[in-house]
């Protein structure tokens, strides 16, 4: 029987998920909404899978808002991603956040399916947001998912106090 267990980004764990991210999303950090989060900053969760790291999820709190920063799973269809969903939303409860939201692109289909079946619902479009975004990190690539071409950013958003 394989062993799901989520455990806190601690220090121990910090050059892995720098790296991890990096390999990803590219150098440095995320850039939504034309703010840039460096990975170095922000906290997270890793999932372990028979005591392998294999996904890991970073946010950030703000203003009684969580913003899901990033989302991987390194196995996928394991139940990895929605663990380490469900665990930033409850940690984001316990802390007063009231919504939690994030960004994906619109190259991202399978994003958006995961998210909605999982009680997100799209709360806002920015379209050409990318260029925007590629001021700040230059590596974003021209093409993204399935050859789509990356231009807009898609927020998702769920309200916490229906949980
Ligand atoms: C989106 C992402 C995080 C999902 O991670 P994941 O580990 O595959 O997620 P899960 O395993 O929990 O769920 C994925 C699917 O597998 C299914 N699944 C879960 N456990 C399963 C199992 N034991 N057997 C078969 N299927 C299973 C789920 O039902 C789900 O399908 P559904 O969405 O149709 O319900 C992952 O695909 C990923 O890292 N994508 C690239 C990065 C990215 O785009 N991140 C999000 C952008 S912000």
């Amino acid at each position: 029987v394989s062993i799901l267990q989520i455990r806190p980004l601690n220090a121990s764990l910090k050059d892995w998920a720098i790296a991890t991210l990096t390999a990803q999303w590219g150098p440095d950090g995320m850039v939504t909404r034309g703010k840039i989060h460096y990975y170095r900053d922000l906290p997270g969760w890793v999932a372990f899978y028979d005591q392998h790291a294999l996904g890991l999820t970073t946010y950030w709190i703000e203003n009684r808002q969580c913003e899901l920063t990033s989302l991987n799973s390194l196995q996928e269809k394991c139940g990895i991603g929605t663990a380490l969903l469900r665990t930033v939303e409850e940690a984001a409860a316990a802390e007063g956040c009231r919504r939690l939201w994030l960004i994906t692109t619109n190259d991202n289909t399978s994003a958006l399916h995961f998210y909605q079946k999982r009680g997100y619902a799209i709360a806002a479009f920015y379209r050409d947001a990318i260029s925007q975004s590629r001021a700040l990190k230059p590596s974003i690539p021209f093409t993204g998912n399935d050859g789509i071409p990356l231009r807009d950013e898609i927020e998702l958003e769920r309200i916490l106090g229906l949980i």
